[in-house]
């Protein structure tokens, strides 16, 4: 990117309590590319962030949190709509 430029991305937050700044799920590291020093956002409060800023390794593994639970409901959700047309088709 041109020098100088301005990159804002809207950067997940897991759904998680989603009350702004209580459970901390949502908490995302940014690195300050001039000084190097880390700080911490809320995704949550604050979706809008420079992308400059934003670990991406964290965002990745922050991400990444709730992939088991998120393919046991997928696979939960499949099996219920299996079985319910499984009931339609016994009717
Ligand atoms: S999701 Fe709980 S503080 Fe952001």
């Amino acid at each position: 990117m041109k020098p100088g430029h301005a990159a804002i991305g809207s950067i997940n937050s897991p759904m998680q309590c989603m009350m702004k700044e209580i459970c901390a799920q949502c908490l995302q590291p940014h690195k300050d590319p001039v000084t190097g020093k880390t700080s911490y956002v809320f995704s949550c409060f604050n979706q809008d962030q420079p992308l400059d800023h934003v670990d991406f390794g964290a965002l990745d593994a922050r991400l990444r949190q709730n992939s088991v639970q998120e393919k046991l409901t997928a696979q939960w959700i499949a099996f219920c709509e299996h079985d319910r047309k499984l009931s339609r088709t016994a009717d």
